[in-house]
Parts: C-alpha cells; structure tokens; sequence
C-alpha cells in the first residue's frame, strides 16, 4: 500500500538542481567513477585474477558493455529529470514495471556502500598511520602485519566507518555537496601527479620488468568463466553504471552537454588513473616478494613499501591517502545520491530526513561489513563473509543484470529515435553514427553478452 502512495509520483513539480557548467558535469561524473575503484579494488582484482589477460577482459567489457550502458543511463537522466524511479516510469509505457530496475540500484547502493565505507574507513586509518610513519616499510611482514591487525580489531574498524559514514553524512546535511566537488576537482590532478611519481619509482624497482609482464602479457590460460564475470562486474562498478547513478547524474546534464563526448573523457581518464595505480603498485608486488593475489589487502600493504624507497616517503605517503580519501569521497556522495534522491522526491521526505535515514540504514548495515574480518569473521553466507558477499552480489549480479535491463529499455522499449536525439542533442551534434552503433549495441550485443557471462559466471548453465 505504501509503495502505491510513493508511486503516486510525489516528486511532480519540485524545482531540481542541476551542473551549471560543462566542466562541473564532467568533474562530478569523474568524481563518481574515480575512487577506490580504481586504486583498491582494480589492483587487487587483477592481482587475483592473474593480471594481464582480466585487463584485457575488463578493458572489452568496458568498451563494448560498459560505455553503451553509461551513454543510456545518461541519456535517460538527462531526458527524464528526475530520479531514477520516476524517470523510467516517466519513460516506460503505462503499467510496465520497468522502475524495478531503480529499486534494485537503491539496493545496490546501500551494499555498495557497506563495504565502500570500510575500505575508506582503511584509508582514513591510513593516514593516521602514515602520520605516525609506522607503516614505512618494504618488509611484506611489517606491512601485513599492520594491516591485519588494523582489520581484525572490531573495534577500530568500526569506529573508522562510523566516522567515515559521518563525515559523508555531514557533507550531505550541510549541504556543501558543491563545495567539496569544487575542493575534489582542485585536488583530483595531485592524485594524479602523485601516482605518476609512484610509478616513476615503481618502474626504477628491481623486478620492475616482472611486474609489467604480469600486468600486461596475458597468459589466457587463466581467464576462465568466472574471472570474466568478475572483469565485466569490475567494469559496472568502475563506471557506476547498471544502479541509476549515472541515470541520476545525467538528470543534473544540460540541454547542451555533449553525452557521448563526456562518457569517452570519463571512461578515459577512469582507465588512466586505474593503470597507473596498477603500474605503482606490480613492479613492488614483484621486487619485495608480495603476493599479487593477496586480495583486498594489496594495496595496503604494497603502497607503503614504494613509499619507503622514496626520501619523503612518510610525508608523500600521508599525501596519497588523503587524496585516496577525497577520490573515495565523489563516489561515496554519489552513492548516496540514490537512495537520498529517491527517498526525497519519491517516498516524500525532506532531502536531511532522507540523509538521515540512509545513514541510520549505513550504520546498521555497514558494521556487518566492518565486523566481517573480526567479530563476524565466521559469519558467512554461501562460503562468504558479509563483506564479500555485498560486494559479490552488487558488482558480479545487481549491476549486471541491471545493465541487461537498462540497455533492454533502451534497446527495444525507448527506441532508436529517441537515443540518437539525446545523443546528438536532437541534431545539433555530428553524432549520428556513434549513436547508431551504439544503439546497435545496447539492442543486440550488450543485453546478450551480459547475460552470458552472468550465466557462465554463475555456473548456472
Ligand atoms: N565507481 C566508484 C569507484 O570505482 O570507486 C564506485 C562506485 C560509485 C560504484 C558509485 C557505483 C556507484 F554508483
């Protein structure tokens, strides 16, 4: 009954913001696509699922399932101006139920957000640490060490996320969301400038060359059904796509802005800072003995080992992880973005009642994550503790299938008229063709391809 009032469209007539410029549309769409994602969670994946040849999976899945999706999550936005519950309503013939698609992505956002929090909760303590410069190390055993002890202490994971999960609810309460993207885009090229003196010192390692042949000579012997799936859920992650974020994202779009062009800049940039990380991070995997599969942990216990090889290293350390911070920080608002859009202009709470009531859900939610390497180490579902579990089931199911559907809608349901009009800006940009070959994707190859790596990647056939 109430999901009936709440669809009732509460939302019809309220004044939405929106990016004033081009250059804020893309700053907050990158803003939403870097963070840990590419420093985290693409190391690490690629370390564990034998380097080069998921690269080479992730960049296609990228490419010819990531970028049609984003465009038509976009586009959908844009022309519907509204959340994503009411935008595909809005755009869907009467009756079909396609606003399913947004609940799943709240969903989706709220798991996301569980684990997100936690790996920034290690980078806040990360800074901390660094500070106290007693990670400095190139030592695997000094490193995992710290590590470990920092992520089995129930206590201090719990209270890094709580703080985190403050932090970002203080930014959405006060209403600064504006002024923290204005700081991260001032910020976002030292991050970038840092990771490439990472690299500058990463390559001059011993095992340099090691680390390379292992991020970019594909052994094809390892790719398997399941690290294909791992690959392409990485790609949804990555991009935000397949939850309604970027749906939400392009609502804010102008009229005027150039959707496929800042899809590529996107894309593009994402794959640049995802690389360097990856450049930073093999060569030292190789030269000091680490594992490259050591999971979640290679980033935490790699990075402060080519910092220690640098003079300065504390200090530059202490820089990379609050720059890390701020990257963490796009995304984490844009998370929140779903469910505090759809709380607001859908169910009819006030934008602070929404936060509120997100963060509370957080906070609930977000300890099984936090708690997942200590109190509730053995609490597991499926052979998963809850950490990797919501991470499994958003990245490797919701966000797929939501592809699926969203390429779908556009594919067969919203039409080849309407994507090409909001692609070229109704005529006004010479992107005709791309949008032909995009749309050929979206109606054809996307939906079919998603769904075969989901099956094959389940083993469900
Ligand atoms: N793309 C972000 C990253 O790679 O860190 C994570 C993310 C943000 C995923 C927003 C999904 C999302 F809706």
């Amino acid at each position: 009954m109430k999901e009936k009032n709440a669809l009732a469209r509460p939302d019809q007539g309220l004044q939405r913001p929106g990016f004033s410029s081009g250059f804020g549309v893309l700053a907050a769409t990158l803003g939403s696509a870097v963070g840990l994602g590419n420093i985290w969670k693409f190391p690490y994946l690629t370390g564990a699922n034998g380097g080069a040849g998921f690269l080479l999976v992730y960049l296609l899945a990228t490419l010819l399932v990531g970028l049609p999706v984003m465009m038509a999550e976009i586009s959908l936005g844009r022309e519907a101006k509204a959340n994503p519950i009411s935008a595909l309503q809005a755009l869907a013939p009467k009756g079909q139920p396609w606003w399913l698609v947004a609940m799943a992505g709240m969903l989706a956002a709220f798991l996301i957000l569980s684990f997100y929090s936690e790996v920034v909760a290690w980078v806040f303590a990360y800074v901390v640490k660094a500070l106290r410069g007693s990670i400095l190390s190139s030592d695997p055993q000094v490193t995992e060490a710290a590590f470990g002890a920092l992520i089995s202490d129930p206590l201090q994971s719990l209270l890094w996320q709580w703080a985190v999960l403050v932090f970002i609810g203080g930014i959405l309460l006060m209403g600064v969301t504006k002024g923290i993207e204005a700081l991260t885009k001032k910020l976002m090229p030292l991050l970038f400038l840092l990771l490439l003196l990472l690299c500058a010192v990463s390559l001059s390692l011993d095992k340099a060359a090691e680390g390379l042949a292992f991020l970019f000579q594909p052994d094809f012997s390892k790719i398997t059904a399941s690290v294909v799936l791992t690959a392409m859920g990485l790609a949804f992650f990555k991009l935000s796509i397949g939850m309604g974020t970027m749906m939400t994202y392009g609502s804010y779009f102008r009229d005027d802005q150039n959707i496929p062009l800042t899809t590529l800049r996107v894309m593009s940039a994402d794959l640049c800072v995802s690389m360097l990380a990856g450049i930073a991070i093999f060569p030292a995997v190789f030269t000091f003995g680490f594992a490259p599969a050591a999971g979640p942990a290679l980033v935490f216990i790699t990075i402060p080992a080519v910092f220690s090889q640098m003079p300065m290293g504390q200090w530059l350390m202490v820089a990379f992880f609050v720059l890390a911070a701020v990257a963490a920080t796009g995304a984490m608002l844009s998370l929140m973005e779903v469910p505090v859009v759809i709380l607001h202009e859908r169910f009819g709470l006030s934008r602070p009642k929404a936060t509120l009531l997100t963060l509370s859900l957080l906070l609930v939610l977000g300890a099984s994550c936090a708690l997942s390497n200590s109190a509730l180490a053995d609490f597991k579902l499926f052979g998963l503790t809850m950490f990797d579990l919501f991470d499994f089931v958003s990245s490797n199911i919701i966000l797929p299938a939501g592809g699926i559907f969203i390429a779908l809608f556009v594919g067969w349901v919203w039409g080849a008229g309407k994507f090409r009009g909001a692609l070229t800006n109704h005529g006004q940009l010479a992107n005709e063709k791309l949008a032909n070959a995009v749309f050929f994707l979206l109606r054809y190859v996307s939906p079919l391809l998603i769904l075969i790596v989901m099956l094959k990647g389940l083993n469900l056939f």
